[in-house]
């Protein structure tokens, strides 16, 4: 009996033995980026405490050294690194051949061999190989599992060699923790441009010796409106809280701020190189340079600093200390820096300055100049040949464009809305970097720049060349921070739309597919998690206008998008939810008017909070007359009234018959107001929803009723309202005053729930 069961147990031992490790199903792995190509083979590799990692070079230094330390968090084993052929190892293996950042890898049950020709190749081979392991890879503390990297082949290679990501540390500032964890992000993606927006009108970031006010006074600032937003936020949304630590006693006030010491710049710079990621400095100039003009006040035209109507007061281009000054500080900066290209801003300058500055106006007839953007541009000529002097490339916004590049300056396009920028640079031989608010600007909410559109945008404009195409340097999303105030927020902005960006600089167009893609960040939230990132999660959706009801509605409150895992919570109390609120799963009924608040949650992470109001509203009978004409009656009053309710209804028969509500020939007239007056004709019993657009200021009835009111002083803007319509004729008003250079009027009608529609002769009569 006892050699039974003796032979019973070395079957056992004998069998786990030759156990071969287990394979993975193509549902199980998401490499992002895309990969080129991958092919997922038997098996697997199972990385011990005794796996031996084969390192050949110093290229592979940082691939290897970001792979051990991984295991060494993680797993908490210290793999020993070979430079002797082993079998059954990791093997680092340099081969010819392959462009920046390309890489092989080929995974078997025996072994890894990772093959790439420089540095970041081997870097973004780890990444993967990081990938394709188990999340627990990403625990901060020592977690016992088997470690299995899936059997696969791949070939791998980046679209663009700038993968980039921008933070904004002027408008609120992230230290230099965030910066290290913000980093390691990055590189799980292979993004590997990091802009450091390092000084502003509202805070400057940087440690410049040679200018101590520039951080004594200059990084410290009484809580502006942006901070007092942000605070106001707080309440609903505590990642709109500013961090204490951010807040110091300075000339005994209690001032918000911070700025990183040249050291400390220098320990990101060696934080991010060991990641393969390249620090961009941006010292933005001539613009946006206030918190350096209130305390070297001799740099602006006339010694004031603040605020123009939109921009600050820049620095005077007249005068030779302010071109002195800036190299002063720019030679410090490419001291701390080892990028090749520094970043000078450029952008929104206030030329009204310049226009009447008597310094600068003999500085564009003293050179020869056009205007105030070619001045402007002599600017930059000298601060690139300055930057070129110590080895580095010249970058700026492409306001730059505006008076004229020289051949070698680089130019990072944000404004969608002038297409000519980045054409003229690239067709002049000028690198580019497309950074446009169309898909890039990341502080814009997840609502409007979604993640698709996000994917989906092609960087490179259709009318470029392939040789303009070959100037594009690549892409870069931008954190610009003024309602972003805490590192969870700009977590929360950045993902998962970062991966959008990630595998639109890596993966060819060819390669692209929004499902996949959008399959394969599903697959990531678990690391996300691992790794302590706050995301977005999908918002409620539906709560962006009031509901109307008459007798009783059933409310549903669903997802913008399915996420496992999200949940959500509402209340009807008005009070903010939480995961002790009311937890939504199936449509409930209200027949009272009520304030619904709501709010998606995934684990603790949750969305902005959504809430409407509810209106219990009465049914508003129709009139009984009949109709002569289709379309509305229109008077045109002559003179500028200062409100919408000062409009008084004619009386009088001078009136024109149209057939819609727009503005035609009147964009051309001043100091007038109009009236709109007739029967809507509502088909059927139901709540109705009327819209209207204009600048200046609007409202629009139903009988006595204000339906609509979007009065006010305002640019061309949209308001709507909701009533309850019995079938039949209702007299309805629209009075517009516009604004002193009339844009638009007009007016929409639907049912509840339905796309609106123009208000025209079909649905009018008088
Ligand atoms: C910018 O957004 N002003 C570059
Ligand atoms: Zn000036």
């Amino acid at each position: 009996m006892k050699k039974y069961i003796t032979l019973i147990l070395l079957t056992i031992l004998l069998v786990s033995c030759i156990q071969p490790n287990p394979s993975f199903k193509e549902e199980e792995i998401s490499i992002l980026p895309k990969p080129s190509s991958i092919q997922i083979d038997k098996g697997s590799f199972k990385v011990e405490e005794d796996t031996k990692i084969v390192f050949q070079d110093k290229t592979q230094e940082k691939a290897v050294n970001y792979l051990t330390g991984l295991f060494n968090k993680a797993a908490g084993f210290n793999l020993e690194v070979v430079d002797n052929k082993v079998e059954d190892a990791i093997v680092f293996e340099k081969i010819e051949g392959l462009k920046e950042g390309a890489y092989k890898l080929e995974v078997s049950p025996t072994s890894i061999h990772a093959k790439a020709s420089e540095e970041n190749g081997f870097f973004n081979a780890v990444q993967s190989i990081r990938q394709l392991l188990p999340t627990e890879i990403e625990s901060k503390e020592k977690v016992s599992i088997d470690w299995f990297v899936p059997s696969v082949t791949i070939e791998d290679e980046p679209r663009f060699q700038w993968r980039g990501m921008h933070m904004d540390f002027s408008r609120h500032f992230f230290n230099i923790d965030e910066v290290k964890d913000f980093l390691d992000n990055m590189a799980l993606y292979k993004l590997n441009t990091y802009h450091m927006h390092l000084t502003d009108d509202q805070g400057w970031r940087i440690e410049i010796k040679k200018y101590p006010l520039l951080t004594e006074k200059g990084a410290w600032r009484t809580p502006n409106n942006q901070d007092t937003i942000c605070m106001d936020k707080s309440v609903e949304n505590k990642l709109f809280a500013i961090d204490e630590s951010n807040f110091k006693e300075v000339d005994g006030e209690r001032k918000y701020g911070g700025f990183f010491t040249q050291e400390q710049i220098k320990e990101i710079v060696a934080y991010a190189d060991d990641r393969c990621i390249t620090v961009i400095p941006e010292i933005d100039m001539p613009g946006h340079f206030k918190s350096a003009i209130d305390n070297y006040p001799f740099l602006s035209c006339n010694g004031e600093s603040g605020w123009d109507t939109v921009f600050t007061y820049p620095t005077c281009l007249g005068k030779e200390t302010t071109y002195e000054f800036m190299k002063n500080i720019l030679a410090e900066v490419v001291g701390l820096f080892p990028s090749e290209f520094v970043h000078i801003g450029g952008d929104e300058v206030n030329i009204a300055s310049w226009e009447v500055c008597p310094h600068c106006q003999k500085a564009i007839k003293e050179h020869g100049l056009k205007d105030e953007h070619e001045l402007q541009s002599h600017f930059n000529r000298d601060i690139e040949q300055f930057l070129q002097s110590k080895g580095k490339k010249f970058m700026g916004w492409d306001e730059i464009v505006t008076g004229g590049l020289t051949k070698s300056a680089n130019v990072m396009w944000w404004r969608n809305w002038f297409p000519n920028s980045p054409k003229i640079a690239a067709e002049n031989g000028n690198g580019v970097v497309v950074t446009t608010t169309a898909a890039y600007y990341f502080d814009y909410l997840n609502e409007g720049t979604t993640l698709e559109r996000v994917y989906n945008y092609e960087p490179i404009p259709a009318d470029f060349t392939t040789e303009e195409e070959a100037n594009v340097l690549g892409i870069q999303a931008n954190l610009w921070s003024e309602r972003i105030p805490s590192y969870k927020r700009l977590q929360y902005q950045a993902f998962p739309r970062m991966l959008a960006v990630a595998e639109n600089a890596w993966a060819s167009k060819e390669n692209k597919d929004f499902e996949i893609f959008n399959n394969n960040v599903e697959k990531q939230y678990n690391r996300l998690d691992a790794l302590g990132v706050y995301y977005y999660v999908p918002a409620v959706k539906g709560l962006d206008k009031e509901i109307a009801f008459v007798d009783e509605t059933a409310i549903s409150l669903d997802l913008a998008y399915e996420l496992e895992g999200t949940e959500i919570y509402y209340t009807l109390d008005g009070s903010i939810p939480t995961k002790e609120s009311l937890k939504y799963d199936a449509p409930f009924v209200v027949n009272d008017t009520i304030e619904i608040k709501a709010r998606a949650y995934r684990g603790d992470i949750y969305n902005d909070l959504k809430s409407t109001k509810i209106l219990h509203k009465e049914y508003t009978e129709p009139v009984n007359v009949t109709i002569k004409e289709k379309g509305l009656k229109q008077w045109v009053l002559k003179g500028k009234r200062k409100e919408v309710s000062d409009i008084k209804i004619p009386k009088t028969t001078n009136f024109t018959k149209v057939d819609s509500i727009a503005l035609g020939d009147l964009k051309d007239k001043k100091r007038f107001s109009v009236v709109y007056q007739g029967y809507f004709k509502a088909e059927k019993d139901g709540v109705y929803e009327f819209e209207t657009r204009s600048d200046g200021g609007d409202e629009l009835f139903i009988g006595k009723e204000m339906v609509v009111d979007n009065s006010g002083w305002h640019g061309p803007r949209k308001r709507y309202g909701k009533i309850a319509l019995k079938k039949g004729l209702h007299p309805i008003t629209i009075k517009y005053r516009p604004s002193d250079k009339p844009r638009v009027i007009e007016a929409k009608f639907g049912l509840q729930g339905e796309e609106l529609i123009a208000i025209d002769s079909k649905v009018t009569g008088y």
